[in-house]
């Protein structure tokens, strides 16, 4: 199957091989083709270039004038696998209680996770896979999705098992993290120890015989896990080969920076609250740090410094961090323009951050993230708009005419 798509407006993140992930400085270059061409051969981009270029062959065209072409969303970062919603809490925090106070309370994660157990599996991937359909009519083209929601033995193997029926039944790249140390739950209250034994010897064990993640998580905060916490669960997950992304420096900096880089995390995520060292930390690093705006905006909690971060010469990534707790939206456009409006990102880096860092973010750097030779044809073509920094600007409004994954259009 062949299809030739031509009169593109701007095709948007044309890349060569060579691009893992982009930083600093260059995060302001978006490198897009004006008047541009692209070819899908059998869910592969075969070629793409200037009209003038345009091969003659035969395909099925489609004249895409006056629209754009850029590649889907990557959301490294997601927690779609969950049972119910919290909107009671919602109201909680619209009245005044933070989002500790409920955790406290046994509200928050411990909350969703007895949801979650008592959902069963077939439910619960009912749930999941709308949520999944949702975010691909988006415009999200390659999705990581964690555990975490499960904390016992069961239900986090439950999670899982969810996450790779998903992998199975549609077209979007999909990887997994088991993210058992997201909560101590209430039966460990006083033994955290126990909690993280028993992840440690009885469910990584079985996550990895049966090959259900490819990262492993913790939550890296005060009143969570601390940082020795952190190490002995990298430590217990590099055995099986789990690289670790982690949630770190969401409200207090502790020192989850440097052991997240110590274990050579492929990705930081959170980043709310930046000391200097945390960002002298992760320079000359192979660690993606990834910022989740729409967590901000949700919690009304500060933004990811960015621009400090990116003027430090860091590369940064965007996700949604989609789960029912801090973040119930999945929406990457949200997020692009969010990056934009309150982070003070360009559409450049915004673009860059969710698109080719995010792939790096997920190991899919050679699968996804841009408009490569030879990547998968997963990619959006925009409605007519004059500029791609519309996408941003026209916040809340979705510019997507239609998606394709592996060249079959979704939407
Ligand atoms: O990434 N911070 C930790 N975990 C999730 C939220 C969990 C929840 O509230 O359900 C996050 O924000
Ligand atoms: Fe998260």
């Amino acid at each position: 199957m062949i299809t030739l798509y031509t009169n593109i407006k701007e095709l948007i993140q044309v890349r060569d091989k060579t691009v893992s992930f982009v930083s600093g400085k260059q995060m302001k270059k978006l490198p897009t083709i004006k008047n541009a061409f692209l070819l899908v051969k059998n869910g592969f981009i075969s070629d793409f270039g200037s009209m003038e270029n345009c091969p003659k062959i035969d395909a099925e065209v489609t004249d895409v004038t006056g629209k754009m072409i850029l590649p889907s969303w990557c959301d490294s970062h997601t927690h779609i696998v969950f049972a119910g919603n919290r909107e009671i809490e919602f109201v909680d925090r619209i009245k005044g209680l933070s989002y500790e106070e409920i955790a406290t309370r046994g509200g928050g994660i411990l909350n969703s996770a007895k949801k979650l157990q008592q959902t069963s599996e077939d439910d619960l991937y009912i749930q999941s896979k709308t949520r999944l359909e949702e975010i691909i009519l988006q415009g999200t083209g390659a999705v990581e999705i964690k555990s975490g929601y499960g904390l016992t033995e069961d239900s986090e193997l439950k999670m899982l098992r969810v996450i790779k029926r998903l992998k199975e039944n549609y077209d979007i790249p999909i990887k997994a993290t088991f993210l058992g140390a997201h909560a101590v739950p209430s039966e460990y209250k006083e033994n955290k120890e126990a909690y993280l034994q028993l992840l440690i010897k009885k469910v990584l064990p079985k996550v990895a015989q049966q090959n259900l993640a490819d990262y492993i998580d913790i939550f890296c905060e005060t009143g969570y896990f601390s940082v020795a916490d952190t190490e002995l669960i990298l430590e217990a997950g590099k055995k099986y080969g789990l690289i670790p992304k982690i949630h770190v420096n969401q409200f207090t900096a502790i020192g989850g920076v440097q052991a997240g880089i110590k274990y050579n995390a492929l990705s930081l995520d959170h980043l709310e609250e930046m000391r200097e060292e945390d960002i002298t930390a992760l320079k000359n690093t192979t660690t993606m740090p990834v910022a989740l705006p729409s967590c901000s905006y949700f919690l009304s909690i500060p933004y990811t410094p960015a621009r400090k971060m990116i003027d430090a010469g860091l590369p940064l990534a965007l996700a949604t961090d989609y789960n029912p707790g801090s973040t119930p939206s999945g929406n990457m456009n949200f997020v692009v323009a969010t990056a934009c409006i309150k982070m003070k990102m360009t559409p450049e880096e915004a673009i860059n951050a969710a698109t080719i860092n995010g792939a790096y973010a997920m190991g899919l750097e050679n699968e996804v993230g841009s408009i490569t030779k030879g990547k998968l044809a997963n990619f959006i073509i925009t409605k007519p708009i004059n500029s791609y920094g519309f996408i941003p600007y026209s916040f809340g409004t979705l510019q997507i005419e239609k998606i394709f994954l592996k060249g079959k259009e979704v939407l």
